[in-house]
């Protein structure tokens, strides 16, 4: 019997986390659910995430996490407030040392260094698109070391040869393995940034001298960006540090539909797992019932990959296809149905396939 840890979190990910937890409910009735609170609204009420939700993370078989909200610098515009449903959590004014996004947090924590984000069309008449994109998570410029004299800032952006060796490798075996006659493609720019993507280049293409049965190949990010944009069929596997891979992978989720169709694993040696829409909590739509819950879903369905229950995982991409095709779809995707409409529609195909 799984349990599954559920940490919806803000705005949105209120809505498409139990969303997916019914459909995976009913894909897999034997799985057990548990929730844990973590975000912005939680560090509010209780001074940040408690200790419980750690360890449900840990002793749960995968976790899904729906979206948290962190305040941004820059103050809203003046009147601004008004005019948006649910705007940004005004900046505390001093903006508290202590906050730091949960999912960086828990992706830190448990060292999931693999982000792998796949992006397949499901709309119709859609170019066909079915790129995996696996970006490093754990440092690049997401290192956490930024600093500000005066008029200088400066972000230390830090790249390791056993972090870009073990991602490089990650393609290669488990969950996200390159399928056979895929093309690896490592996505840097280390005509600029000699030392550090430099440093993730070598790492991959010795990882690459291993596996000379999968034809691998280099492309600098911006012209990878305009190739995802003119022809993003060429590619089957990107492998790309942390920021070009957030990038890259949002520009993907623009090609299938937007932020609202695309999910995401986080994993990494050990057996912690965590899935998430790519999506954020979504201020301006929480609470109206537009959000479109395909991204948790389709999380949903690398959950169960990862829990070794393919059959439930397929019925539940075949009943999100389904649905699509009906055209039971959110204002995303031009439609006209709730979150709750597209969910019942979804665990509806997902019982009647079995
Ligand atoms: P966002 O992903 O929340 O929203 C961007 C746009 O996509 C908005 O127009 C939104 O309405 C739309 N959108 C997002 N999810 C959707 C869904 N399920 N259905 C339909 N439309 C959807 O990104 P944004 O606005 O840049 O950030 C909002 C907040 O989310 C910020 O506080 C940010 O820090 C946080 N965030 C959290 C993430 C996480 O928890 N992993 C990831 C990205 C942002
Ligand atoms: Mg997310």
């Amino acid at each position: 019997m799984p349990t599954i840890c559920l940490i919806a979190g803000d705005g949105v990910g209120q809505e498409v986390v139990p969303a997916a937890a019914d459909a995976i409910a009913s894909a897999l009735p034997s799985a057990r659910f548990v929730t844990a609170e973590a975000g912005w609204d939680c560090f509010v009420r209780r001074g940040g995430a408690p200790p419980e939700t750690l360890a449900a993370v840990q002793s749960a078989h995968a976790t899904l996490f729906g979206a948290t909200q962190s305040p941004t610098t820059g103050a809203p515009a003046p009147g601004s407030q008004s005019q948006v449903p649910n705007p940004q959590p005004p900046i505390p004014s001093p903006q508290p040392p202590t906050y730091r996004s949960p999912i960086l947090a828990l992706r830190r924590h448990f060292d999931l260094y693999a982000n792998l984000r796949p992006a397949k069309s499901i709309l119709p008449g859609a170019p066909p698109i079915d790129l995996l994109i696996v970006r490093e998570n754990t440092e690049g410029l997401y290192s956490g070391q930024e600093s500000r004299t005066g008029d200088t800032a400066i972000a230390e952006r830090v790249i390791t040869g056993k972090a870009s060796e073990r991602i490089a490798r990650r393609i290669r075996t488990g969950a996200a393995r390159a399928q056979p006659g895929a093309r690896v493609t490592i996505v840097h720019k280390a005509n600029v940034l000699k030392i550090t993507d430099g440093l993730f280049r070598e790492s991959c293409l010795a990882v690459a001298r291993d596996y000379p049965d999968v034809e691998t190949e280099e492309m600098l990010v911006g012209a990878a960006a305009m190739w995802l944009v003119r022809d993003p069929g060429r590619f089957d596997v990107i492998v790309t540090t942390n920021l070009f891979g957030d990038i890259l992978s949002d520009l993907a989720a623009g090609l299938i539909g937007g932020l609202g169709v695309a999910p995401s694993a986080n994993v990494g040696a050990g057996p912690v797992a965590v899935f998430e829409p790519v999506h954020g909590s979504a201020p301006d739509i929480a609470g109206t019932g537009a959000a479109n819950p395909i991204g948790a879903l389709l999380s949903g369905a690398l959950l169960l990959d990862h829990l070794g229950e393919a059959a439930a995982a397929s019925r539940v991409r075949a009943a999100v296809q389904q649905t699509v095709d009906d055209g039971v779809c959110t204002p995303d995707l031009g439609g006209r149905a709730s979150t709750s409409d597209v969910t019942a529609a979804v665990c509806r195909h997902v019982r009647e396939a079995k």
